[in-house]
């Protein structure tokens, strides 16, 4: 393990005492905030106070690790991520994935808010992650062998039949939509375009990106995925569409319908997060 990340990690540790270890990390995008005022029994420590996490500046961000329990699962939550377009790397984004497995989180629930690409959708849905296109590139220190390892351990396991390149956790994706179905809403797979940004899309690019498969296209969550992955966890993805990339019909949402939307999604995001907790996470 990054001495980096073992110096970060006995510090939470530290400060944990005698709570449970997360078992389950949580990524908390744009419009998936409120989940965080939810966690029992918080124990809310500044990024700033982690030794190893850089600075989180993105604005409405909070910058804060958050420790307690939801649906009776000890978990961790970041209020606030590292962007690429911010300037950070691949691996300084991904740095808090690399601290939660090292506490003990064997499982990542990653949330976003996207632009959606597929017709489909509309602003407030949930896209549950199948899979990623990766334009965000850059370069991995993160135990490269073990990136590339990873590839090709599944590859090889192509070869008995299984699981190639499957970085999203089919199990808990098929719960996660029958925990939305449950609720009385519904929740498609879709696959997750990463960009670098920090620029939307032109139109061309949105009718290009529906050529390509993209249903959601978004400027996080790649970099802490893949690490994640690497380090052997179970990963579910969720988007919640904040915003239609219709290249036809240019910015027909307002301000208002986001915004509202945005909460109306924002539970939905929280009802899918509870139903794989009680349901799904735990081995
Ligand atoms: Cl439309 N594009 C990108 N690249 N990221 C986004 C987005 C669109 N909407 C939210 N995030």
């Amino acid at each position: 393990m990054n001495a980096n990340v073992s110096t970060a990690a006995d510090s939470l540790l530290q400060q944990l005492g005698n709570r449970p270890r997360p078992k389950v990390g949580i990524i908390l995008g744009s419009g998936l905030g409120g989940l965080a005022d939810q966690i029992s029994d918080a124990l809310k420590i500044d990024y700033e106070s982690i030794p190893g996490f850089v600075r989180s500046t993105a604005g409405g961000h909070r910058g804060q690790l958050i420790f307690g329990e939801l649906q009776s699962v000890p978990v961790v939550a970041m209020a606030g991520r590292f962007h690429r377009y911010e300037g950070w790397t691949n691996d300084q984004a991904a740095f808090p994935v690399e601290v939660m497995h090292a506490i003990g989180a064997d499982s990542l629930i990653v949330s976003n808010a996207a632009g959606g690409v597929s017709p489909k959708l509309a602003v407030g849905d949930i896209v549950i992650l199948k899979d990623h296109l990766n334009w965000m590139g850059g370069t991995f220190q993160f135990n490269q062998a073990r990136l590339i390892q990873k590839q090709g351990k599944e590859s090889s396991e192509v070869i008995g039949g299984i699981n190639r390149g499957q970085i999203y956790d089919q199990p808990m994706a098929k719960i996660a939509q029958e925990s939305a179905m449950k609720a009385g809403f519904s929740a498609n797979f879709g696959t997750y375009l990463a960009t670098l940004g920090p620029t939307y899309e032109t139109r061309a690019e949105y009718r290009m990106m529906r050529k390509l498969g993209a249903d959601v296209v978004g400027m996080s969550t790649v970099p802490e995925v893949l690490v994640a992955n690497a380090l052997g966890m179970r990963v579910l993805g969720l988007s919640m569409v904040s915003n239609v990339a219709d290249p036809d019909r240019p910015n027909v949402a307002n301000h208002e319908e986001v915004l509202l939307a945005g909460q109306a999604a924002g539970a939905k995001m929280e009802t899918i997060v509870r139903g794989v907790l009680r349901r799904g996470v735990l081995r």
